[in-house]
């Protein structure tokens, strides 16, 4: 496996590699640069790079709800997967959402994504929950680590 550099998108350059990684995954749910930039400031949001390759991006969003439940979303594309990416990129959102002060670590799956799904089993997520947002066809599946 080729070094994995995890890097925090932080302008522009780097928001416009998150967004494609982003948005080749999450086609339903295309966002512009203008939506990455506003999610910025809300979350943090990473991008991984094997050599000089994009590989993937991370969202890790700020603490909700009582419990402090913090969400991380790690993606790769399909060309660079079952190399342990994956595994590399939620290891440091999990990191990361400690050092934010997590009381519980969720994840976000768009239902068609099947690796998606099995991968979050893998390392450990149940199912609690599904819903569509407005105007989508796929519901996305919101796991929990117990
Ligand atoms: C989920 C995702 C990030 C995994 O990336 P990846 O780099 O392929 O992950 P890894 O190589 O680290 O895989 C780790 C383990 O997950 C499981 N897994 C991942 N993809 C799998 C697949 N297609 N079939 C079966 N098991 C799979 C396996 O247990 C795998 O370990 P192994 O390769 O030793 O068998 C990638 O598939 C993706 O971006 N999916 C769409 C986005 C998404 O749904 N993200 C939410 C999950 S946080």
């Amino acid at each position: 496996m080729a070094d994995l550099r995890i890097l925090r998108a932080d302008g522009d350059a780097l928001f416009r590699d998150w967004r494609h990684v982003h948005n080749t995954i999450i086609p339903t749910h295309a966002l512009s640069l203008e939506d990455v930039r506003e999610r910025s400031t809300r979350n943090v949001l990473d991008v991984a790079y094997a050599g000089d390759a994009l590989v993937g991006c991370m969202t890790v969003r700020a603490p909700e709800g009582d419990d402090a439940t913090v969400t991380v979303i790690a993606r790769v594309l399909p060309g660079h997967r079952r190399q342990g990416y994956g595994t590399r990129l939620y290891g440091q959102g999990l990191e990361q959402a400690r050092a934010l002060g997590a009381g519980a670590i969720e994840t976000v799956v768009l239902e068609s994504n099947h690796e998606g799904l099995l991968f979050a089993r893998a390392q450990g997520f149940v199912e609690v929950e599904r819903y569509l947002l407005d105007g989508d066809t796929i519901p996305y599946i919101t796991l929990r680590l117990p």
